[in-house]
Formats: structure tokens, sequence, C-alpha cells
């Protein structure tokens, strides 16, 4: 037997949930549903008590003195060690599903998003765009990259059971696997101004077949790679990250994932976060045998630019290529 709230609620007519149309959709709301039911079961017990109390030991004269109570044991660990019990059930029943929730598959197709006062705007691998709008294929994982041009926004799909803030300046990632086909809503669930209420859109989950023909259909125009490729020679980067005795920036071959010494001792893995700031403010975090000469490109590109050379870097994997030197000590 399979208890299924939501949708027990749902056929009831009454609206509380939304649909569970990502794969984590349950779990999430299992947990919601034991929250939900020991906080009742809590509050009921305790308002019970606290009057039954109240009347079965109320003071009947002005006289009357209550005998001295000492303590007991046994109930004092009673109702210490079942608290306790429950706490960590929902810590540990919280962490684990939080954990599963931000640790995308390894396969997951990424796709970037950038917020902005007030759309969100979506590019495909393939180079497609969309406004507001998001298609993806049902039953395959899908990780998004996001950042903001402006302020704050959060990305929130309440039929994914997904929410997470996008913010300018950094990175972050949001995964899902829908599991049903059909149209879902998309929230801005952080207010960000005066359309704060009207920067929505929504996710469209399709057959793979169908949306293999909306991705055919749909102008894609460059892809991310291609764009970022013609960016980086528009902007020269292959001058310095050539490799060759006179380089004077680190190669970019095969960078993202690796392991980098930089000059103050530290070593961090190479993430799209770190390729965004090394772009952006080239001598926040130095690879170690290089010098500070790299211009910075704030203000010269967009978010979405700076996602596109991201998406060349990424695939900067040209046979021959070897990990550059001084990326590693
Ligand atoms: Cu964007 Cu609220």
């Amino acid at each position: 037997m399979q208890l299924d709230l939501s949708l027990l609620l749902q056929q009831t007519g009454v609206p509380l949930f939304p649909e569970q149309a990502s794969s984590m959709a349950k779990d999430v709301d299992y947990l919601y549903f034991f929250l939900t039911a020991v906080t009742l079961f809590f509050s009921v017990l305790i308002f019970s008590l606290v009057f039954f109390f109240a009347v079965r030991y109320r003071r009947r004269s002005e006289t009357e003195r209550p005998k001295p109570i000492h303590g007991v044991l046994s109930l004092e660990v009673f109702w210490s060690v079942i608290p306790l019990g429950l706490t960590m059930v929902m810590f540990f029943w919280g962490a684990s599903l939080y954990i599963q929730m931000r640790r995308p598959p390894a396969n997951a197709t990424q796709l970037f998003v950038v917020g902005k006062q007030w759309m969100w705007k979506i590019q495909h691998p393939e180079g497609q765009r969309e406004i507001n709008e998001l298609h993806v294929p049902v039953g395959r994982a899908v990780k998004l990259t996001m950042t903001s041009e402006d302020v704050i926004h959060s990305f929130y799909v309440p039929a994914f059971r997904v929410k997470m803030d996008v913010l300018p300046g950094r990175y972050t990632e949001l995964w899902f696997t829908p599991i049903k086909v059909g149209e879902y809503h998309l929230f801005c669930a952080e207010y960000c101004g005066t359309k704060h209420s009207g920067m929505r859109g929504k996710v469209v989950v399709m057959e793979p077949a169908d949306y293999e023909t909306w991705l055919s259909g749909a102008p894609a125009g460059e892809s991310l790679e291609q764009a970022g490729g013609r960016l980086f020679t528009q902007f020269n980067c292959q001058t310095c990250h050539e490799q060759g005795p006179t380089s004077r920036g680190p190669s970019l071959h095969e960078i993202l994932g690796r392991t980098v010494r930089m000059k103050s001792g530290e070593t961090i893995t190479v993430d799209e976060a770190y390729l965004r700031e090394s772009i952006l403010q080239p001598n926040a975090k130095l690879v170690a045998g290089y010098e500070a000469v790299m211009p910075t490109y704030q203000g010269q590109l967009s978010e979405e630019q700076v996602l596109q050379l991201i998406a060349y870097i990424k695939s900067l994997t040209r046979p021959g290529g070897q990990p550059g030197k001084g990326s590693q000590k």
C-alpha cells in the first residue's frame, strides 16, 4: 500500500499541493507530511493536556496548599529521549534529501539561466535561447547553472519542489529530473523590484521525440561553444592562452575540473565560477608562475557571453592538447 496524501488531496479538489512532476517531488512531500504530522500530533497533545491539567488541578479553595512534587526520573527520560529521536529523524532525513538535491548526476544536461529584472533568459547548449520558457525532455536530468545580471532572484518550480537563489556575481546550481509531460509554473521567489510578481514563466516538459522536434524547430543560430569561440577570437584570448614558450597565461586546454596551484600557494579546483572570476577579475586568483598582466573584461562581456566563453573553454580538448604548463606544480 502506498500512502499518497498529496494525490488524495488533489483528487478531493483541495489545491494544497502542486503536482509531483519531478523525481524528487515525492520524497520532499513525504518529509513535509512527516513534519506536519509530528507538529499536529504534539500541538493537539499539548493543548489537550494544558486544558485537562488546568481543570483537574485547579485550586479549589483559598486555603488549599498543593503537595510538594518530586521529579520522576523515568518520566524525564521519556520526554527527553522521544523528542531527541524525532528531531534526529528530521535532521538525517532532511540532510540526506538536501544532499541529493545539491548533487546533480554526472550525466545531467547543462543549461544556463540568467535572471534579470524582470525575466528569465535560458540558453541551451545547442544554441537555442528562450525567455520565460524552459523546454526540457521528460525523464532526463537537467542541471541549471544560474546567475543574475542585476539583483538577487530565485528560480522556483513548485511542481518540481526545487528552488534556488540566483545571485549577481556568482553561479548557483539546481537540478531536477522531470517525470511527467506537461506545463509547470516557474516563479521568481525573491522580491526583486516592482515587477517581481510578473517575473514568471513556464517549464514545458515534453516527450523526448517532441523535444527533438522542438530543438530542431527553434532558431538555434550558433551553439554556445561556437559563440564562445567567436568571442575568444574577437578578444584575442589565444594570444596569451595558446600554448608555447612565450605564452603569458596558462593554457586553457582541459582546464575545467583540474586542480591548480595558485600564486598564493593555495590550490583550487577549476570550476565555472573560477573561470568566470578569472575573466572578470583576472588578478583575484593568479595561477602560480604567471604575472598579473591580463586586463579585466568586466563591463565588456554580458553574463550570457561569459557563459558562452566558459562553454567554449569547456570544449577545449583539441587533439594533441596537453595540460598547460604551470597549471600543475
Ligand atoms: Cu526576480 Cu523576484
